[in-house]
């Protein structure tokens, strides 16, 4: 019996993939190549489904023999192992962003004489297509909240950016870049409490109550499927923290993040320019466990802020909390800073990285802006939150739109720097 490998991610199957597995099964004994919840975010954005569900289903598809993972982008390595006889992929792949991997596969079946079988693409029929109309019918809270733990398993680095009504949740959703054979886009949205504050006209102290938020948080959810990182600022009170926790899980959003801080909530990037206090290590503590307690499920996360560089208690202060807030449950650290470069984020993360018991870690590189994802990967950072850009670019653009007005009373200079009517009527269909 021939060996004929087949690599798909199957996340949503279609009479396309089984065109290609009766096309496969014909040449002999059919072994897929699933791509792993990893190897597909590598590239794109995360399956719908997870690997072990998208394994049941090929599993059970007429003519597999066999399903193993295919851990990288790459077929190299599992056709080392296999040599297969056969590799077959629809055509679609000789152009685009496959090509390469297309003549990687050639070159490497020819080592033992291995063939690549290309069926017709079944046209009419688009993942991508089809993934638009998945987001079309959404998600459910509980798909939702599972999401960010299920991206902390398959990526490095998660980049979430903040979103503050529909239409910024909207760009956090569908904004992409293709770079390569990547395909660039956003994990999830940050619920800023700064942006969502301003955005209401408010100032950043906490005064936005939870209820307020909760609908802009409703806003975002009824047009997005990602997931949602929420500020809660300090948590205030500890029996209140409890109750949010159950608010914010029962939505579906996947974490909340708290700063160790008490009293009058102000912005951390006024660092010692305004009155900040620090609350306790055992306060703190002992807020997180009653959080960590009162949820429901075991995916919703909480993430302990430490605002030690902001308040210039020290790096030493800074990663004593952070030991004694993973004792206490956080499933997260977030070391913040407002310093214009990145050397004390860094510092923290080198000393984090010697932890015999480690959490994701999280930064907000707000100030020091100029440090790159792939710097803050190689520190260790697995979360990078963007966390007031879309706000903070949206405002000088209207300011200077009322102003243009004003100046020349009429509309007509502002044109140059707005969205034409046509495109505004149908942004959303
Ligand atoms: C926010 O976005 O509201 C934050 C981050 O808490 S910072 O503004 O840097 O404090
Ligand atoms: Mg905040």
């Amino acid at each position: 019996m021939k060996k004929v490998y087949v690599g798909m991610s199957a996340d949503i199957i279609h009479p396309g993939h089984l065109n290609i597995i009766s096309k496969a099964r014909v040449l002999g004994e059919v072994i897929v190549g699933l791509l792993t919840d990893k190897a597909i975010a590598s590239y794109k954005r995360l399956p719908f489904l997870s690997y072990n569900q998208r394994k049941i289903i090929v599993e059970n598809i007429k003519g597999v023999t066999r399903v193993i993972p295919q851990y990288t982008l790459d077929y190299i390595p599992n056709l080392r192992k296999i040599k297969p006889d056969y590799v077959v992929h629809g055509d679609d792949w000789k152009t685009g962003v496959q090509r390469e991997i297309r003549d990687r596969v050639i070159a490497t079946l020819s080592e033992w004489g291995g063939e690549l079988i290309e069926p017709r693409y079944t046209p009419g029929i688009s993942s991508t297509k089809l993934n638009i109309g998945l987001k079309e019918i959404g998600t459910t809270p509980g798909i939702r909240l599972k999401r960010l733990r299920r991206l902390l398993a398959a990526k490095d680095i998660i980049r979430i950016i903040e979103a503050h009504n529909g239409l910024t949740g909207l760009i956090a959703e569908n904004v992409k870049v293709v770079k390569g054979n990547m395909n660039k886009e956003f994990d999830g949205m940050w619920l800023s409490s700064l942006t969502d504050s301003t955005a209401k006209g408010r100032p950043d102290i906490g005064y936005v109550d939870l209820t307020s938020r909760m609908s802009t948080i409703d806003n975002i959810l009824e047009v997005t499927t990602k997931p949602i990182i929420y500020d809660g600022d300090s948590g205030g009170l500890l029996e209140h923290f409890e109750l949010m926790v159950r608010t914010l899980e029962s939505r579906g959003i996947s974490a909340v993040i708290i700063e160790d801080k008490i009293g009058l909530k102000r912005n951390s990037l006024f660092g010692t320019d305004v009155e900040q206090t620090q609350d306790t290590i055992e306060n703190f503590s002992r807020k997180i466990k009653a959080g960590k307690q009162s949820q429901v499920t075991d995916d919703f996360m909480i993430i302990a802020r430490i605002e030690s560089l902001i308040l210039k208690t020290g790096m030493k202060d800074a990663l004593q909390r952070a030991k004694a807030y993973i004792e206490a449950g956080a499933d997260g650290i977030m070391i913040h800073s407002k310093e214009k470069k990145p050397d004390e984020v860094l510092e923290f993360c080198a000393h984090y990285k010697k932890f015999n018991q480690k959490v994701p870690l999280v930064a907000v590189p707000s100030t020091y802006n100029t440090i790159t994802e792939k710097e803050l990967k190689k520190a260790g950072v697995r979360i990078v939150i963007y966390a007031n850009q879309l706000l903070r670019s949206a405002y000088p653009a209207m300011l200077k739109a009322a102003t243009l007005i004003l100046e020349n009373e009429r509309a007509y200079e502002c044109e140059k720097i707005a969205i034409p009517i046509k495109e505004i009527i149908t942004l959303i269909p």
